[in-house]
């Protein structure tokens, strides 16, 4: 039996030659970059200052599909290192490149999208934990980042005690959906980052959420844990949040060099169907490096075939899944 027939037990895989031409309808942008492409560049000190060297295509693209915003969406998955934070930091940053306004709001004590945005995580700071267990204002904790149409709520490691803190407080659940529809009306999107658990803290982003993003990432163990994520999904949405959608999966870090990554896509197709995205994100190097400059990969490498992806992923979660594969 081979490893992946063992990891899924009961199925059996015969001919895979299909994979080969369901893969080529991907959107597979590989992870080899190449240098010498011409692509339009935005250095960082435009991403900083001002819009006025965005590519006109792009602005052109805020105007066509401006309706089609005002969501509030939450990144989760219960798996570390799925590429939550990586997708929270880069599809907000290209939702704002694009015109939209954005708040991402960091609510994993580990705090990796606050750093990977260049703001300070220090615990004397005012961060979402004043705002979950304090009840201070979403608007009082707001910072403005170096980049276009994006804030950001902070987190901080004092987060890390809130699930336990939260366990006696009456609407627990409740706490960031309460939060957030103060401000809602102020953003064109929304976006949460969890932690790595199915507790309090994810609680309180899916039922503050309109739409979850789950990423999954390329490898052998993919859909472990997906059942008991979607069977919270699904509680949450019968008892805490009836708006709670399922927006789509993202594949992450997918590299063509593991032949079973092939798999893996078609598996997790065939458990979420029509909503995985047509967008797989390649691994790449350059995404694994800018969250150390504090930066998206907009900024720190535009041109890599990680930016190129995230930014077609942006697009498609902009034009609300109109471009996932069947
Ligand atoms: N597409 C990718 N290519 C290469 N490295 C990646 C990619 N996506 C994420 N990473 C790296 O993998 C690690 C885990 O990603 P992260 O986004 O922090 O996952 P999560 O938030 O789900 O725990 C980080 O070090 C991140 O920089
Ligand atoms: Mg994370």
């Amino acid at each position: 039996m081979s490893v992946f027939s063992r990891i899924f037990k009961n199925k059996k895989y015969g001919d895979n030659s299909h994979l080969n031409n369901q893969l080529n309808s991907n959107k597979i942008i590989d992870n080899f970059d190449n240098k010498n492409q011409n692509t339009n560049n935005i250095h960082l000190e435009d991403v900083k200052m001002n819009d006025s060297k965005i590519n006109p295509e792009d602005k052109n693209y805020f105007k066509k599909n401006r309706s089609l915003a005002k969501k509030v969406i939450a990144i989760a998955n219960q798996k570390g290192g799925v590429g939550k934070s990586t997708t929270a930091v880069n599809l907000t940053s290209y939702l704002g490149y694009f015109g939209y306004k954005t708040l991402i709001i960091d609510i994993d004590p580990q705090s990796n999208s606050t750093s990977g945005l260049g703001i300070s995580t220090d615990s004397d700071k005012s961060s979402i934990y004043n705002v979950i267990i304090g009840g201070e204002l979403l608007a009082n904790v707001t910072i403005k980042t170096d980049f276009l149409n994006l804030d950001a709520i902070p987190s901080s490691i004092q987060l890390a005690g809130a699930e336990v803190e939260l366990v006696a407080s009456m609407k627990r659940e409740y706490k960031l959906k309460e939060a957030v529809d103060k401000i809602k009306n102020d953003y064109d999107y929304i976006i949460i980052d969890c932690p790595p658990a199915l507790g309090l803290l994810t609680i309180n982003a899916l039922s503050a959420a309109t739409e979850v993003i789950i990423p999954i990432q390329c490898e052998y163990y993919a859909l472990e844990g997906l059942g008991q994520l979607l069977h919270t999904i699904k509680l949450v949405k019968e008892n805490l949040n009836s708006e709670l959608e399922i927006a789509g999966a993202l594949m992450t870090m997918y590299d063509p060099r593991i032949k079973l990554a092939g798999q893996v896509i078609s598996e997790v197709k065939k458990y979420f169907p029509e909503k995985v995205y047509s967008t797989i994100i390649p691994r790449n190097v350059r995404l694994s490096e800018a969250p150390s400059y504090g930066k998206p990969i907009l900024s720190y490498d535009p041109e890599c075939k990680g930016a190129q992806a995230y930014k077609s992923f942006t697009k498609e979660v902009i034009e609300n899944g109109t471009k996932r594969t069947r």
